[in-house]
């Protein structure tokens, strides 16, 4: 679609202000879970994924640095070779799985068609993944983001999907988020179950405070976990290619091609600020008190420790 295309959509969604979805027109609870009714309606389909023993799985909470250590991890695979990274959009090259439109998008396709080995991105808890990843024993990497963050880059998330219900205001928002009453459900229960999960399997866990902190230390360790060789020469390609900026200019990475009638990113760009802490330009105090009070109650017998601030 030409950019005068997309104008004319832009300009649609604005003046059809109904067809803004209702909250629960798109959402509806699946098995504990509030999710995309789209995504679970062929549900079957997920369900039955047949695993390949190769396959890489990149588990997330949506908004917790999935496009960036999925980057990382693509150079990683592709040795450093840009070229090769650059040869088609990151949603082509690490099809998301549960993510499905009717024919118009397909992930588990996608990825049945893939040649091994494949990445696999998806934002399921355990309980949801398809049994077939366990069954195969597949390496996965968990990546999280401190909740209040997260919170912040989802409102933003939740007003440039088109198809999304419009979160209202932040505050209104950030109780819906502490109630798990967004797509994907409560933060707390998806952390958790994968910090259970990553003691038992083979989970690598790990922090977007700790890849903000020092990249070249979590470069190292996803080297590690998929054992490759490491070098300095494409340790630094990878930091080069996958910092905010770059990825912020570059199609592959920035889902501009994505069509805009599904991502407004003159609403808010998808790469938008790539910081630890802007949640303190976003909560006002009592907010962000009512959110530390449910926060402890809700984390209280878990060992799990975030940082959310550097
Ligand atoms: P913000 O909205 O806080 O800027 P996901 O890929 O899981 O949807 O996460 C998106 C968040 O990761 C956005 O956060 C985005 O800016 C941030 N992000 C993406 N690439 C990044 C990078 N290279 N460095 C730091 N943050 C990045």
């Amino acid at each position: 679609m030409g950019s005068s295309g997309q104008a004319v959509l832009f300009n649609c969604y604005y003046q059809m202000e109904t067809s803004v979805p209702e909250y629960y027109e798109v959402l509806g609870e699946f098995r504990g879970v509030l999710m995309d009714k789209r995504f679970t309606k062929y549900w079957e389909d997920v369900e039955t994924f047949l695993a390949r023993p190769d396959d890489l799985v990149i588990a997330t909470y949506p908004k917790s640095g999935t496009t960036w250590i999925s980057e990382i991890v693509y150079m990683i695979y592709k040795e450093g070779d840009v070229k090769k990274c650059k040869e088609d959009a990151i949603f082509n090259r690490i099809p998301y799985l549960e993510c499905r439109n009717e024919e118009l998008i397909n992930g588990v396709k996608l990825l049945i068609e893939k040649e091994s080995p494949r990445i696999v991105k998806t934002h399921l808890s355990p309980k949801l993944l398809p049994a077939s990843f366990w069954e195969k024993n597949c390496k996965m990497i968990y990546l999280c983001r401190n909740a209040k963050d997260v919170a912040v880059s989802y409102y933003y998330f939740m007003l440039m999907i088109t198809s999304y219900p419009n979160p209202k205001s932040f505050s209104e928002f950030v109780e819906k988020f502490m109630q798990g009453e967004v797509p994907y459900g409560s933060w707390y229960d998806h952390v958790k179950a994968w910090w259970e999960k990553s003691k038992s399997s083979r989970v690598l866990f790990m922090f977007y405070e700790d890849m903000k902190e020092d990249i070249r230390r979590e470069v190292m360790k996803l080297i590690e976990f998929l054992e490759r060789q490491p070098s300095a020469e494409l340790v630094d390609k990878i930091i080069q290619h996958t910092s905010f900026q770059e990825m912020k200019n570059n199609p592959t990475t920035n889902y501009t091609m994505m069509p805009e009638d599904m991502m407004n990113q003159k609403v808010s760009p998808f790469m938008r600020k790539g910081i630890t802490g802007d949640w303190k330009n976003h909560f006002p105090e009592a907010l962000r008190k009512r959110f530390d009070d449910h926060y402890k109650q809700q984390m209280k017998d878990c060992t799990l420790k975030f940082r959310s601030e550097l």
